[in-house]
């Protein structure tokens, strides 16, 4: 213990060296400060567990050793609740910023949450309410008299007036806003023009690239990690078809015309494609704002939308070239009886069932978003995979607390089973070489998987360049037809 509080002491020396204006140490998260402030994780009987004043005293320790070697001003983080029965709660933590003020700190950087049992609430994950630490940060501000850093999920321009209206906040910390539009701030202050790119709270991107070991990424800004590639003007004027207003046509349509070049986006039905029913899933309401900042910066960028279905005739001969962005449908199994069924067209308010007994046939993201939909309807849920891994393509804090809530509703989840066939309100199905069935099954939803949609590429790509994007390329996820699109429209 000696040891690491010399660490820190010689980490923050380098700190200073290396130019930092300010350090900030981490009390909260579950790291090690933590480990010693949690009565949940410590279960020491010396002098450092047990009672408040033990459990703090390593972590005072810590800060002494870094003030004795620093002339920096310092400030603490904290989680001001861990969000488990026997973690930090914020009682305890009013008492350690009263201390830390009287240690001289200079602000109280107040979050949530533990990394080990916690993550929703220590990333601030769009499963969990938006606000929850900033009521803390609140009842910190009016015990001390240092300022107190609001941080999680400021990612509108409401947010921060919020925050300065109803919270008085001091100041506030952004995060992941910055990821998914670097002008952020910039935009808030009016110094940057254009519409913000909301960061949906969803970590797909950032959270997921990090773990993936890929590095950090953004669900909806597709220039992260590639800050130093330039989008070069387009060398000599030229007059582009997007065919598909969903996510990768829109993202090709903006980028296509921020370069210079001319584009016309044709779309048969309603822009934003499938990913507008991504939201209607209980816990991805925050996911509603992207396809509305896709629409803003559209129209921002003055690019020609045009309500049609766009076919050979509508393209050969007025263009220099085509994007096809037709994205995906789903894959329907070929399954005697299956006749009447919903796919995710179930998430829309008209097709709600309530009370029904459903079998979701396919397990992946878009079967757990539907399961996790018709449970607080009443709903009883049996899901069917033909493997293992229910909510294998999604990310991972999502999945988790889908399954979890899932289960706690008593959704009957059949893996390695196939459906052989249906007759009236039975589906008759083996599962590992045994059969089984289903009875008295009122809705059947099929998720089972997607498949490309590109009716257009082949006879087109006769008469005249052609660049397929998105899930019509290649199913994939929201970020990939984002990236997609930006990608192909950045290289033409
Ligand atoms: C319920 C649900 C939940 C999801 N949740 C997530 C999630 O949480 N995270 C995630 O990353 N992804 C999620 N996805 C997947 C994501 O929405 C898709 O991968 C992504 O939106 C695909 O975008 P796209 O532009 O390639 O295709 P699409 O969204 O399929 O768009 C294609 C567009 O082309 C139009 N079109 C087709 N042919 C023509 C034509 N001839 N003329 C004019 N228009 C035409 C269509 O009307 C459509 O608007 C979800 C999908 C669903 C269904
Ligand atoms: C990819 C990612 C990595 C993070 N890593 C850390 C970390 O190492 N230490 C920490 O205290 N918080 C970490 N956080 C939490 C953030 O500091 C912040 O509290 C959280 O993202 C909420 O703020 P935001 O909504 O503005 O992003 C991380 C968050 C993300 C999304
Ligand atoms: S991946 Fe999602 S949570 Fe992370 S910064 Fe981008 S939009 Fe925000």
């Amino acid at each position: 213990m000696r040891k690491a509080v010399n660490l820190f002491g010689e980490g923050a020396v380098r700190a200073e060296k290396a130019g930092f204006d300010i350090i900030e140490i981490q009390f909260g998260h579950g790291y090690l400060m933590a480990q010693f402030v949690s009565p949940f994780v410590n279960d020491r009987s010396d002098e450092f567990g047990g009672s408040f004043e033990n459990r703090i005293r390593f972590p005072l320790e810590t800060l002494q050793a870094v003030m004795d070697s620093v002339n920096l001003p310092i400030i603490v983080r904290i989680s001001g609740d861990e969000m488990i029965p026997e973690g930090i709660k914020l009682p305890e933590m009013i008492e350690l910023s009263k201390l830390l003020e009287k240690k001289g700190v200079i602000a109280i950087h107040v979050s949530a949450g533990t990394v080990c049992s916690t993550p929703p609430w220590f990333f601030q994950h769009m499963f969990v309410p938006k606000g929850k630490t900033w009521e803390m940060a609140k009842k910190i501000k009016i015990k001390v008299n240092i300022p107190t850093i609001f941080v999680g999920r400021i990612n509108s321009l409401e947010d921060i007036e919020k925050l300065q209206k109803e919270y008085s906040a001091d100041y506030i910390a952004v995060g992941r806003a910055l990821v998914a539009d670097p002008d952020f701030i910039g935009k808030y202050f009016a110094e940057v023009k254009g519409p913000i790119r909301p960061c949906l709270a969803c970590v797909e991107g950032c959270l997921g690239g990090v773990k993936s070991g890929q590095g950090l990424q953004c669900l909806v800004n597709p220039e992260v990690g590639r800050e130093t590639e330039a989008v070069e003007p387009a060398q000599q004027h030229k007059n582009y078809a997007g065919v598909g207003g969903g996510l990768a046509g829109m993202q090709a349509a903006i980028t296509l015309k921020k370069r210079g070049y001319e584009i016309d986006l044709y779309e048969k039905n309603t822009l934003g494609g499938q990913f507008n029913l991504a939201p209607l899933t209980p816990y991805k309401k925050s996911m509603a704002r992207l396809v509305p900042y896709f629409k803003e910066e559209l129209e921002y960028n003055k690019v020609n939308i045009i309500f049609k279905e766009a076919t050979e005739s509508n393209l050969i001969s007025k263009y220099d070239g085509v994007i096809l962005a037709t994205g995906s449908k789903p894959a329907l199994p070929s399954i005697p009886g299956l006749n009447k069924f919903h796919w995710a067209d179930i998430l829309l308010e008209e097709n709600l069932p309530e009370n029904k007994k459903v079998l979701i046939v396919g397990g992946g993201l878009i079967g757990v978003d539907i399961a996790t939909a018709l449970i607080p309807r009443d709903n009883k849920i049996i899901i069917v995979k033909r493997t293992t891994d229910f909510g294998e393509d999604m990310e991972m804090i999502a999945k988790n607390l889908s399954l979890k809530m899932m289960k706690e509703k008593g959704t009957v989840f059949s893996d390695h089973t196939y459906i052989k066939k249906i007759e009236g309100r039975t589906v008759y199905a083996e599962r590992k070489g045994k059969n089984i069935r289903f009875d008295d099954i009122d809705v059947i939803v099929v998720s089972t998987s997607m498949t490309s949609y590109n009716p257009l590429e082949e006879e087109l790509k006769k008469k005249m360049p052609v660049y397929v994007v998105g899930d019509a390329k290649r199913v994939g996820n929201a970020q990939d037809a984002i990236r997609d699109g930006y990608e192909t429209a950045k290289e033409l």
